[in-house]
């Protein structure tokens, strides 16, 4: 056996100690397949005495994580702190610069850094892995970037936190609000410690946005994708998509269009029997199309102990092999800025809204479609609720653009209460 792989890991949280298990349970076999031991040799993490459940006892601590990774005994550097900036920018920058390959778990940090940090990573010729920051279990990030690396990439959709897909099935399931099953999910745990970024689309945008940067070879650019989260869905959505045989979920969206690349995390409607119609729970589902694959569709675990230690351990695998990759699968300095599309192309929508209910109210919203150029395909009207009549359109399909415009002349008719929802229809 050649030396082993000594790793030093900067966060001791769910992630961290299931790297540590996988470490102490499948030694043998790990070093079997790497043809190499992996070795422990130092931690860092918030409390040096809480009870994790694993003996560090045999580690070296560090009470500062970016002296960890200044060690000279360390080889990699697994950084599960979290956080886009702070701490964590700053341990993997420190140690990429001490010439020690880095994996992290951090979608933040790469989303909003990872064109400087995939620079600095090949400038140091260290590699920077990420695989668990990406759909938790599910090894996306090597399907992208190796085995699907002679396709030209056409689209790639998905769900891709698996908290709004509970909040989201459960919703169904249960016939319960959205503040229930919000705070049933705050109960299990399984919201973020700021849930906004699970809820707002935040936490799943940072993974689309690692997944554009390979499929289309552009930069990491947060900011381009058109996002809204959950925190407007109603179980009057959740009945009126399963009465027309949809069903709701968060989807990201990256597809290369004529127009430039289009790229958006918002609530869509998809089929109910569709593979990601029938997603449930807390698990993801990332749907890849190429133009020799046709379509991939990869399903599994997003989150948790084990499915995010072990795809963590799978880039380690990679580095003790000797396998090396550029960050996003290709030089970093060959990514290109993306050319957003400054409209998505068109789809059905979905539109539930409020009408007083009185003579004529329903022909003035008609009328406001019309005169957008929005074609109505369907349209129900519910049980009156007071003074309310809730209306349900589904539209031809037509553009966001055109949808905005036909909803301000709804509104200015005076016969809308409320806002309305608004929600695309991803068919295919
Ligand atoms: N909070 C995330 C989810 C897991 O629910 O999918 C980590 O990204």
């Amino acid at each position: 056996m050649t030396s082993p792989l000594r790793l030093g890991i900067a966060g001791l949280g769910t992630v961290g100690t299931g790297l540590v298990r996988i470490v102490q349970s499948h030694g043998d076999l790990l070093a079997q397949r790497a043809g190499r031991p992996i070795e422990i040799v130092a931690v860092s993490a918030r409390s040096r005495t809480r009870n994790r459940g694993v003996d560090i006892s045999d580690y070296d601590w560090e009470d500062d994580p970016v002296a960890l990774a200044r060690r000279t005994d360390i080889d990699v550097v697994v950084e599960l702190m979290g956080g886009e900036n702070g701490p964590a920018k700053a341990l993997t920058e420190a140690a990429m610069a001490a010439g020690k390959h880095v994996v992290t778990a951090n979608k933040a940090m790469l989303a909003i850094h990872g064109q400087e940090l995939a620079e600095a990573a090949e400038a140091h010729g260290v590699a920077l892995r990420f695989e668990a920051a990406v759909a938790g279990g599910i090894p996306v990030i090597k399907t992208l970037t190796e085995g699907l690396a002679g396709n030209r990439i056409t689209r790639v959709k998905g769900v891709m936190n698996g908290t709004c897909n509970y909040i989201l099935t459960r919703m169904e399931d249960a016939a319960l609000p959205y503040e229930t099953v919000f705070e049933e999910a705050n109960q299990l745990g399984y919201l973020e410690a700021d849930p906004t970024l699970d809820v707002g689309g935040i936490d799943a945008a940072h993974k689309l946005t690692l997944i554009s940067a390979i499929a289309f070879g552009v930069r990491p650019d947060f900011d381009a994708i058109a996002l809204e989260g959950i925190e407007r869905i109603s179980i009057e959505d959740i009945r009126a998509a399963a009465d027309l045989g949809l069903r709701i979920k968060l989807l990201g969206v990256a597809q290369m269009t004529g127009r430039g690349l289009e790229q958006s995390m918002t609530p869509c409607l998809v089929p109910a029997e569709s593979p990601l119609g029938q997603l449930k729970g807390g698990t993801n589902m990332v749907v890849i199309e190429g133009d020799s694959i046709e379509q991939v569709i990869l399903r599994g675990p997003g989150a948790g102990e084990g499915p995010t230690a072990s795809a963590v351990m799978g880039d380690v695998m990679d580095i003790a092999r000797g396998f090396r990759l550029s960050v996003f699968g290709q030089p970093a300095s060959t990514l290109e800025a993306p050319i957003s599309a400054k409209a998505m192309g068109s789809k059905p929508w979905y539109m539930r809204m409020g009408l007083l209910d009185k003579p004529g109210a329903l022909a003035k919203v008609a009328e406001a479609l019309g005169s957008a150029g929005v074609s109505i395909n369907r349209m129900r009207q519910y049980g009156h609720q007071d003074t309310r009549a809730p209306v349900l359109i589904i539209t031809h399909k037509t553009t966001r653009d055109a949808i905005d415009h036909a909803i301000a002349l709804a509104l200015k008719t005076g016969v809308v209460i409320g806002e309305p929802v608004v929600m695309a229809i991803e068919e295919d």
